[in-house]
């Protein structure tokens, strides 16, 4: 139905590349006289996914040229336990921005650890703060999901303006930001967007509106060919964990939309893996350089 042009979005040299220029932008940057952008991750229990992201940002911090911490502590960790970690890293002057991995150990607050870091040093943009100078158009932290997806739509010259959007998954880390960076009067937005999520009545009507689909349930076989209009972009978020015994580790990471069948639908595709993941990064360090060129 594409005559067999799909387009893949390569979120992984793209990342790559992107990773090299914000080393020369770093090294600019240390010339002027300045200390490295300095990153601090907070990872609380023993979540497995939730260590292998850690760690992935902490090596891609080195690659860029970043300083990076990393805090680890035990799932038993108590909610003010936390806030303390939180109140030390907001009054720490060495330290630029830093993130509190997610998700928390279910005995924990998210809303209350976000809303206690200081927004200046909110480089994944969940504060609300971040998320509210987001909804208006303001400068801040945009989450850096969202913003991966639309530099790799503008690399690989995908038109937003004017094109409806649809948005399945209104996480607060993905789906809802994404939605309001979509809709914004800039470059990368202008779209008109529908926002689905569980209650959605007729899921695969409204997705087979969309110019652009973005798939962020952590479902895999959300979304089918049958749903997609001819030539619609697709931009796959979900990583879920499946078991393969011929995987490497015993798993392999699913995404939300049925690749092989969409491909011959699609005009434009993220694999999973090495579509939107690797680009996430880049965003946080996009952030935490922008942090770091705020220092007074
Ligand atoms: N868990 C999944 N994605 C993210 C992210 O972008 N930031 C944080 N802090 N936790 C996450």
């Amino acid at each position: 139905m594409n005559g067999g042009t799909m387009m893949i979005l390569d979120g992984k040299a793209l990342s790559a590349q992107r990773v090299a220029q914000l080393a020369a932008e770093v090294e600019d940057f240390v010339a002027d006289g300045a200390a490295p952008p300095h990153l601090a991750a907070v990872l609380i229990g023993d979540d497995g996914a939730s260590k292998t992201y850690v760690e992935h940002k902490v090596r891609k911090c080195a690659a860029a040229g970043f300083r990076s911490t990393l805090i680890e502590r035990g799932a038993d960790t108590t909610q003010e336990e936390l806030l303390e970690i939180v109140e030390g890293l907001n009054a720490d002057p060495m330290l630029d921005g830093f993130i509190v991995q997610l998700p928390l150990p279910a005995h924990l607050d998210a809303a209350s650890v976000i809303e206690a870091i200081d927004p200046r040093k909110d480089v994944d943009g969940f504060h609300p703060e971040n998320m509210g100078r987001l909804a208006l158009g303001l400068d801040g932290f945009v989450p850096a999901t969202p913003s991966g997806i639309v530099q790799m739509l503008a690399h690989y010259g995908i038109e937003t303006c004017g094109k409806h959007a649809v948005v399945i998954g209104r996480s607060d880390i993905v789906g809802t930001p994404m939605a309001l960076l979509l809709s914004r009067n800039n470059a990368m937005g202008n779209c008109t967007v529908t926002l689905c999520h569980s209650r959605t009545v007729n899921l695969a009507d409204e997705v087979r509106r969309a110019d652009i689909v973005v798939a962020a349930v952590g479902r895999p076989g959300t979304v089918t060919a049958d749903m997609l209009k001819p030539g619609a972009t697709v931009i796959d978020v979900g990583i879920t964990p499946v078991e393969d015994a011929t995987a490497k580790r015993g798993y392999r990471l699913k995404g939300d939309v049925d690749f092989e069948g969409a491909k011959a639908v699609a005009g434009a595709m993220t694999p999973v893996p090495g579509g939107v993941g690797p680009m996430t990064i880049i965003g946080l360090l996009e952030n935490t350089l922008k942090a770091a060129k705020r220092r007074t």
